[in-house]
């Protein structure tokens, strides 16, 4: 069985060919970086824009590298939400398409299952488990019990880590996208260089809050304007891989679950990574993290998660070539 995912949510134009549940035949991701970068953030209009210009390509590259055509495709997933409205409906209005003039059968994907499934297109992971995904507009802990069976446990009350790790790397001037960035020059600085405050929120409270640690962070720029970028840098994203390694820790310890996933563009972050391996190691706890490639938006984790949801939910396909994008879609 050959699946054809589309991404369109954000500032990545993707498409992905996936043979059967995990055997990757292509996977081509064009990233808006350059358009964005000089704004310091993505714009809506200008990603959407893109997005018409790309998506067409994108999908014949990613056809020509699995070495197949249309007709040779079984089943369309693509993201229905929640993402940029604009952004979305250029990657669902492309794959209604295909799939009214292929007469192939339509499943829309919320973005957050693909991050979820992610994992699957390495391994699969026995359920139930925790999955903590991290990325530049969620911080969500779920518990997924099966295919399509996900609860929210916690999520961010404000604002979401990887727009944290953004927001202070424009803040110190070091361009855009900052996680990648910040997660480099943390490197060659001192984490214990500025206490940053960690929001553990209430007692036993599996929600998250940044903001708060943002503001910090601004207010110490402004009163220490010589400080080392690379200790800010190391000693802000102390304070945020402690409270995402000790949440995740807290979630699995509450349900009683010894698996944890950590997925999201975040999950790609070399000290989250370190952090959680050997916390978890300590608690008995196994973790997965997919590979950084399909932690970052991504087609294969659309085609993934569409796979699955075809398989396990029958009635998937129903109506989906009559589906809209939802731009706030959550679990
Ligand atoms: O999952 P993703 O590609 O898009 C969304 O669904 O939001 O996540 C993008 C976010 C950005 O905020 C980016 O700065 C962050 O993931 N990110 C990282 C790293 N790589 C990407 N944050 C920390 N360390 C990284 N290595
Ligand atoms: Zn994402």
């Amino acid at each position: 069985m050959l699946t054809l995912g589309i991404e369109s949510s954000c500032d990545e134009t993707a498409a992905a060919v996936l043979e059967g549940e995990s055997t990757l035949l292509s996977n081509i991701i064009w990233d808006q970086t350059r358009i964005h970068s000089h704004y310091g953030g993505v714009v809506p209009e200008l990603a959407g824009r893109s997005h018409v210009e790309r998506i067409h390509l994108v999908i014949q590259q990613a056809l020509e590298q699995a070495g197949v055509r249309l007709s040779d495709i079984d089943l369309i997933a693509t993201t229905q939400g929640p993402g940029l409205i604009g952004s979305l409906l250029v990657g669902l209005n492309t794959a209604k398409a295909i799939a009214y003039s292929h007469d192939l059968p339509l499943v829309g994907i919320n973005h957050l299952e693909g991050h979820l499934l992610a994992i699957f297109l390495q391994e699969p992971v026995e359920f139930p488990f925790i999955c903590l995904i991290v990325s530049g507009g969620h911080t969500d802990l779920i518990r997924a019990d099966g295919f399509s069976r996900y609860r929210l446990l916690g999520r961010t009350r404000d604002d979401a880590a990887g727009e944290c790790y953004d927001k202070v790397a424009k803040m110190l001037g070091l361009g855009y996208p900052g996680g990648p960035i910040i997660d480099k020059m943390a490197r060659s600085g001192n984490k214990t260089a500025v206490r940053f405050p960690r929001s553990y929120l209430e007692k036993g409270s599996l929600d998250f809050s940044f903001s708060g640690l943002k503001t910090s962070v601004k207010n110490y720029i402004a009163r220490h304007p010589d400080q080392e970028k690379a200790d800010v840098s190391a000693s802000f994203q102390e304070a945020v891989v402690e409270v995402l390694t000790q949440k995740a820790l807290l979630a699995c310890r509450m349900e009683n679950v010894p698996r944890l996933v950590v997925s999201g563009g975040v999950a790609a972050n070399s000290r989250l990574r370190e952090s959680i391996f050997s916390e978890s190691a300590t608690n008995k706890i196994q973790a997965w993290f997919p590979k950084p490639l399909f932690c970052t938006d991504n087609a294969a984790m659309i085609a993934c998660a569409g796979y699955y949801r075809y398989k396990h939910v029958p009635d998937a396909v129903n109506g989906s070539r009559n589906m809209d994008a939802k731009a706030n879609l959550n679990f």
